[in-house]
């Protein structure tokens, strides 16, 4: 079977084997059934990996659904949602309510099952802040286990799923706490203008979203039209003295400080400066608008773009001495 329909990239390649599971019960009906022999790979929203290769594995696509209120106070409210949900559905169905603290994270593609995997963040705001607990089945053990956010390990772009834990469960819900009188934050300057335009009065969670969603649409290229999978490359964090270095060259490079007295760079700006913004190699290139997401014109392979990627590291690194490491998942 084709996975080109399964990834945002637009790849065409194919699994040894593949098979879809809407609940838990359907989940392990799948893997106790399964030849132990073929690896497994669990596909969400198929918008953080890049496919290099037919992949020798037993492909399985989370289709959980629901959203369920499991606590509530005059404050807050705390929703179980199956992971198999589009994380911008869950984004709109709160927003609509009015509930407060993933609004910031509208647009982002993919399903609510990946969000913690990697800890989805955007325009000030992560996911981790609004995480409660999760849910996941473990493939050897066919058992359920809850994790607290101490037990996800989350990090910037991180968590203990991709880590210690990587390929051993599948996510099959998750948690979050919402505020019912939320916390405006409108810290990105990129938020503050975008409402400016759009001349509101009083601003609201669906502000903010509308304001995310419309800067989102201006920058980052739709996958139906244009093959990607958002970010390539992390903000690298560097040391102080890496970033005196650039400074002194660059003064006007974006920078944020991190508690542990490093320099957070912007990926974007240093693959922008190197030149690659907006260029094309073969079926592949480095979006227009953000040379942050590399795009597949429509016959790039996942060794296009990978390659890619690859003269862009060396590129930054021998311009300017910092790493990019990549964010999105290579198979
Ligand atoms: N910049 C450039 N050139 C570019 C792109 C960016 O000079 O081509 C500069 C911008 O001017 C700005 C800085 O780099 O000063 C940061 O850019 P931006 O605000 O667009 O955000 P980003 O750091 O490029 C991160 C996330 C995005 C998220 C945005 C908004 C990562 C790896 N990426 O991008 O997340 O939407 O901030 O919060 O952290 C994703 O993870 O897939 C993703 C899209």
């Amino acid at each position: 079977i084709s996975l080109k329909p399964y990834n945002t990239f637009g790849i065409d390649v194919k699994a040894k084997s593949f098979g879809r599971f809407e609940s838990i019960e359907e989940l392990e009906t799948l893997l106790s059934e399964r030849d132990t022999e073929t690896p497994i790979f669990i596909l969400g929203g198929g918008s953080n990996v890049l496919l290099t290769q037919d992949l020798p594995f037993f492909v399985i696509k989370n289709e959980i659904s629901g959203i369920e209120v499991v606590h509530e106070t005059e404050k807050m409210i705390q929703l179980k949602v199956g992971s198999g949900v589009e994380w911008h559905s869950f984004v709109r169905y709160s927003v609509e309510r009015g509930w407060g603290g993933i609004e910031n994270m509208s647009l982002i593609p993919g399903s609510v099952g990946a969000s913690p995997m990697q800890n989805i963040g955007a325009y000030g705001a992560e996911m981790k802040d609004t995480f409660v607990s999760l849910e996941a089945f473990h493939i050897e053990s066919l058992e359920l286990h809850q994790f607290t956010k101490e037990q996800c390990e989350f990090g910037y772009r991180e968590s203990v799923f991709k880590r210690a834990l990587k390929n051993q469960y599948v996510i099959v819900s998750v948690t979050y706490q919402l505020l019912k009188n939320p916390i405006i934050n409108t810290t990105y300057g990129a938020i503050q203008s975008e409402i400016e335009v759009m001349g509101v009065e009083e601003i609201t969670v669906d502000t903010v979203s509308q304001a995310v969603m419309n800067i989102r649409r201006s920058k980052l290229p739709d996958p139906k039209f244009l093959g990607n999978a958002g970010s390539f490359f992390k903000n690298p964090v560097v040391s102080k003295e890496v970033f005196a270095q650039l400074a002194q060259n660059y003064p006007d490079a974006p920078h944020y400080p991190q508690e542990s007295g490093e320099e957070k760079l912007a990926a974007g700006w240093l693959v922008e400066k190197a030149g690659w913004k907006g260029k094309r190699v073969g079926n592949c290139g480095v979006h227009e608008k953000q040379a942050l997401v590399l795009v597949n014109y429509g016959e790039a392979t996942g060794s296009e773009i990978y390659d890619l990627s690859t003269v862009i590291i060396e590129d930054v690194q021998s311009k300017f001495g910092v790493t990019l490491e990549r964010e999105v998942n290579i198979l």
